[in-house]
């Protein structure tokens, strides 16, 4: 934090407006059009790296996540990052820090239940790192769907002040969505994970074509249970906005989806209105 206030108060004296792109490192193209979007629409740019204990289960992967600081530094300054941000634990978690933020209704069904307390360790360290950073505007994915709407309602219901922009999931040439844990997929894997994206896809297709929704969620699952995935936590058609589950298609959409292939869970989620599939969004 030490060297965070002093660049950033130059640039408020200047009148700069800040951006906030916070991630977990293990850096990617889907963070790279994160940092784009910002320098685009903001004067200054600022990144963080901090794999969050908090939003990690007793079981998940905390210990074996992605660590390539020096990577991910030189693909932010070579993208116009302005500042990188690596806080270490005890700055945001001081000695017997004991707040938690739980942001009810949104945060509860699809990965808040397969992933208890996930959610409310994202919404804890984002508000940590929106307090430290007091950007104007913050980016997050669409990959993460759910957590794009838990950090709209707290920032919302804390009026932050702060403008939430959801940029459009990245996507490989074949369809799958950029994330840090592809890094754990084998080549098999990898093919087989395509299956996801191409569910999802399908099953758009379907539900604006008029089929029955809980018919077409049960063939994308079945699809995903052919190509191999094991553990499938949801498919669901949802509304955008609440995240609340659709049994007959209405207003705005989404299609999510959170499965495991081998060892590695996967999350994706579509669009119900461009049923298209393109390398930037479905
Ligand atoms: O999406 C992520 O990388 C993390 O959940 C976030 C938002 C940086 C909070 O740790």
């Amino acid at each position: 934090m030490s060297a965070l206030q002093p660049a950033m108060a130059d640039w408020r004296v200047a009148g700069e407006s800040i951006a906030l792109v916070p991630t977990m490192g293990a850096l990617h193209a889907g963070h790279m059009a994160l940092v784009d979007q910002a320098r685009g629409i903001a004067d200054r740019v600022v990144a963080t790296i901090f794999v969050n204990p908090l939003q990690f289960g007793a079981n998940e992967d905390l210990g074996r996540y992605p660590r390539r600081e020096a990577d991910d530094a030189a693909m932010l300054e070579a993208h116009g990052c302005d500042l990188l941000w690596l806080p270490v634990a005890s700055e945001l978690y001081p000695p017997g820090f004991a707040t938690s933020i739980a942001v009810a209704g949104v945060s509860e069904r699809w990965d808040g239940a397969a992933r208890p307390g996930h959610f409310d360790g994202v919404a804890t360290v984002v508000a940590k790192l929106f307090t430290a950073v007091r950007p104007d505007l913050a980016l997050f994915g669409e990959k993460d769907f759910q957590q794009l709407a838990v950090i709209r309602r707290m920032t919302l219901d804390l009026g932050l002040g702060i403008e939430i922009i959801g940029a459009a999931t990245v996507r490989d040439d074949d369809g799958l969505a950029l994330s840090s844990r592809n890094f754990y997929l084998s080549d098999d894997e990898r093919q087989r994970a395509l299956a996801l994206p191409q569910a999802l896809g399908e099953a758009s297709s379907s539900i604006r074509a008029g089929e029955p929704v809980s018919a077409v969620l049960d063939q994308a699952k079945h699809r995903l249970t052919e190509a191999g995935f094991g553990r499938i936590d949801y498919v669901a058609l949802v509304d955008a906005a609440t995240l609340e589950p659709l049994a007959v298609a209405a207003g705005e959409m989404r299609l999510i989806a959170a499965a495991t292939i081998g060892t590695t869970r996967l999350i994706d989620n579509i669009s119900v209105v461009s049923a298209t599939l393109s390398p930037c969004d479905m």
